[in-house]
């Protein structure tokens, strides 16, 4: 029986898709959620900024007692995960687009990505392409904008449809059938994506796998909560909590934090 809390981080409210996963798959798990919105987005950062920030973000939840953490930001883990692992001592979960299933599973030979700046430029994205990507047509799209418009609450503002629309345009003419959702931001785009998308594309994100790896992980390092007692979960903001109470659905309480 372990009670210290899994700690959760993203740039900002995205990063909430997977605590969502984690809480649904280990219901009795202790939370601890911070959001960096005021730094958000990472992407366009520079992995030098990235890996500053994650550091910063990695120290609070540590002070707060932290377990393991899961870097719940695709931008982050691809710049900033080796480093992590290699300087603290406690296990960690990160987030990379699923290009994998899609690869293996697309019929037309033809997949779609879209993630930040940081995550389409990083090293870690390039390796896993080359290894799963050979002789697939991968067309790649940075998000720009997206997440800035969830971040203050512009997510069903024709704006973001009018991104979406350019976006993907590109993605529809090459024929793919698998799009993959390369930042934890955009799974809260799925009712607008199903609007556009036609009704044969598969959309895959990364958060059920993320999950099932966050309890796997748990198990083996032997920290896995056992007692089936109500779970506590604290989210954390430096930002007005007005826009991630509302992802969270008003169910639970959001707070204000200087970090
Ligand atoms: N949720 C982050 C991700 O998965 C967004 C990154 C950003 O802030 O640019 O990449």
């Amino acid at each position: 029986m372990n009670k210290q809390p899994i700690g959760i981080f993203d740039s900002g409210v995205g990063g909430t898709s997977i605590w969502k996963e984690i809480h649904t798959l280990l219901p009795f798990e202790n939370t601890i959620y911070l959001a960096d919105s005021i730094n958000a987005p990472y992407g366009p950062k520079g992995e030098e900024r990235i890996k500053e920030l994650c550091i910063k973000n990695t120290e609070l939840l540590l002070n707060k007692n932290c377990k393991l953490i899961v870097v719940a930001c695709n931008t982050a883990t691809t710049n900033a995960i080796d480093y992590l692992r290699a300087n603290y001592t406690i296990p960690f979960i990160g987030i990379e687009p699923a290009i994998k299933p899609a690869a293996l599973q697309t019929k037309t030979n033809a997949i779609g990505i879209l993630a930040t700046k940081g995550t389409l430029s990083s090293k870690l994205f390039h390796k896993t392409t080359n290894l799963f990507g050979s002789g697939i047509n991968i067309i790649e799209q940075e998000g720009e904008g997206i997440v800035q418009l969830i971040e203050t609450g512009k997510l069903y503002s024709d704006e973001m449809k009018g991104l979406l629309n350019i976006y993907l345009k590109p993605m529809i003419e090459a024929n793919i059938d698998h799009l993959v959702l390369g930042c934890t931001h955009y799974p809260y785009l799925m009712p607008i994506l199903l609007e556009i998308l036609p009704k044969h594309f598969k959309i895959i994100d990364s958060g059920e796998a993320v999950a099932k790896q966050t309890k796997a992980i748990l198990e083996k390092h032997q920290l896995l909560c056992t007692q089936h007692t109500k779970s506590t979960h604290q989210f954390c903001t430096n930002v007005n909590p007005k826009v991630m109470t509302e992802l969270l659905d008003g169910n639970y309480h959001v707070e204000y934090l200087e970090f």
